[in-house]
């Protein structure tokens, strides 16, 4: 299965998300929650705002434009007014580096 390089663990400290734009795919947030790392779309489902730029909290990110929550897991859409999940990926680290499968 291919897997795709997007950024170092050191990159991301605990509690933060980091925004990439790996060729070829959309923009994708890394998240470390207490250094286990998730990957989702950074797009909000709802409209186009940057997760990266919201507020983690309880593992859950918080829309910075209409602050509609996901899950930070899974992708779930939490509140209104985002009803679409976020995709996720499925990750791995290796070597240092945050990779995700495809
Ligand atoms: S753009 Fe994220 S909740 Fe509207």
């Amino acid at each position: 299965m291919p897997s795709v390089m997007l950024c170092r663990v050191e990159e991301v400290a605990c509690g933060t998300a980091l925004r990439v734009e790996p060729e070829g795919l959309p923009p994708l947030a890394v998240f470390n929650l207490d250094g286990e790392f998730f990957v989702m779309d950074d797009t909000c489902s709802h409209g186009e705002a940057s997760l990266c730029d919201g507020e983690i909290e309880d593992g859950q990110i918080d829309c910075p434009w209409h602050h509609a929550r996901f899950c930070i897991r899974t992708g779930k859409a939490l509140t209104f007014p985002a009803v679409v999940p976020q995709k996720t990926y499925a990750v791995s680290v290796e070597a240092g580096e945050v990779r995700i499968e495809l």
